[in-house]
């Protein structure tokens, strides 16, 4: 596609707008199918009041976005933070549709979360308001309707909670939320889930290009959940990680560096800056450190008009959501750069909420070992199933990945049918 066909900046949002459109022009779609594919099933918003631990009232608005159903329960984060807004959660809400659809789970897209600033917030106060915002949506989730998680601003607690007030309206459900306590029925393996589904992504793509994760050499940007689980299984399984930053700063080691060193290095420091194991570098510069395999798993949009230029790996796997915006990725396929894109290289955290599920749902909790290995089963298959639908379009990974989604979340809509 010629370059002044692609916006010069797009958020997220119009991002995945925007390759959709994309793909349901790849796939033929008529226009019909197309609408019905892009308007949320049902959108909610609430008032959540709750007494503070002063004494006073705060009112914050909690938003649900279900999307799509057509293959599924709907499935999706719940995230606290200031900006939350319906637009950009229905954004969300549609880009689960579609990575549930590539990771080939049997579920649809959901998001949602509540308008406030969780640091500003008691765990007390944060408690009240999550049994508020469940109270108020309590009766349109559920194990077979829409299954929250956490995200950006929740964590395993906030789940509990949701758990927990969900169970005095229907009884005690722990396959309503996933990513909750092992202790109440959150599985092995799903801390470290996405971290390790881009391990396997990673290898699924060097395996195709007769290359393995030994030899290689990486640079990861974020040393987070995600990060840290990749580097450390990656280290694991021979690559040598060179270079890694995150919200302190950057380090490098030519020789590779030591994760396992590093990670305690992280545990009692709180960022990976002054590290002894590497030197210091400038983190304007770690996107573009000579490597094979460029890691982003940090922020979105980092990878852009700017910066693309400068990235020297032979490939990025897109372990964060967004790292590269439309007009870098039509910079870095004209130079061969090849993209695993974020809807299938960071989809092993919601392959493992599903497992929760179904371990919820059997009542029959599996060992870590079985979560790892239907992982891995999961990510080469999609692998697979993505390869297929760039030879049949002749496309890149990301609109292969796209189009998978969309393909497969279409044809589910069609075999249905819309009799009223
Ligand atoms: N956690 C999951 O299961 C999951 C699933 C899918 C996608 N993701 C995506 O992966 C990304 C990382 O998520 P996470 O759960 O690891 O978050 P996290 O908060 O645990 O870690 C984020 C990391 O990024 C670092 N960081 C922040 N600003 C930075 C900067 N300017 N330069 C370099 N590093 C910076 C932080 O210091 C931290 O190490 C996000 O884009 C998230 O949306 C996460």
């Amino acid at each position: 596609m010629a370059t002044n066909l692609v916006p010069q900046v797009m958020n997220a949002l119009e991002a995945t707008n925007f390759y959709f459109k994309r793909a349901v022009k790849l796939l033929g779609l008529d226009s019909k199918v197309e609408r019905s594919l892009l308007i949320p099933f049902r959108e909610i918003k609430v008032e959540c009041t709750i007494p503070k631990d002063d004494g006073t009232l705060a009112s914050y608005i909690g938003f649900r976005v279900q999307h799509d159903n057509s293959r599924g329960q709907m499935k999706g984060g719940i995230r606290y933070h200031p900006e939350v807004e319906l637009n950009e959660v229905n954004a969300l809400a549609q880009l689960m549709t579609w990575k549930s659809a590539v990771a080939n789970i049997p579920y649809g897209g959901a998001k949602g979360g509540i308008g406030c600033n969780p640091r500003d917030l008691s765990p007390t106060e944060l408690e009240r308001l999550t049994r508020v915002f469940t109270q108020k949506i309590h009766d349109v989730i559920g194990p077979h309707l829409d299954i929250p998680a956490p995200d950006m601003g929740t964590n395993a607690q906030t789940m509990a909670w949701i758990l927990d007030e969900y169970s005095k309206f229907h009884g005690y459900t722990p396959a309503v939320v996933t990513g909750k306590p092992v202790d109440l029925g959150g599985s092995l393996g799903r801390e470290a889930a996405t971290g390790r589904g881009v391990l396997y992504a990673t290898e699924a793509l060097l395996k195709d290009h007769n290359l393995s994760i030994r030899g290689q050499t990486f640079v990861v940007q974020g040393f987070g959940n995600v990060g840290s689980w990749a580097s450390k299984l990656i280290h694991e399984k021979g690559g040598k990680i060179k270079a890694v930053s995150d919200v302190t700063g950057a380090i490098k080691n030519n020789s590779g560096i030591d994760i396992t060193a590093l990670n305690e290095h992280v545990r009692m420091t709180g960022g990976v800056k002054g590290f002894e194991g590497a030197n210091p570098l400038d983190a304007a510069a770690l996107l573009a450190e000579d490597c094979d395999v460029l890691i982003p798993a940090a922020l979105g949009g980092v990878i852009n008009g700017e910066t693309a230029k400068d990235v020297s790996a032979k490939f990025i796997v897109e372990a964060a959501n967004h790292p590269t915006d439309p007009v870098a990725d039509e910079i870095l396929a004209k130079r061969g750069v090849i993209i695993l894109p974020d809807i299938y290289a960071n989809c092993g955290g919601v392959t493992v909420s599903y497992f929760e599920w179904v371990q919820n749902i059997q009542g029959f909790p599996w060992e870590e070992e079985k979560v790892n290995t239907n992982l891995k089963k999961y990510m080469e298959k999609a692998y697979l199933s993505i390869k297929s639908t760039c030879q049949t379009h002749n496309c890149s990974h990301r609109m292969g990945a796209f189009s998978l989604g969309v393909g497969r979340v279409a044809k589910a809509t069609l075999l249905r049918g819309w009799e009223a």
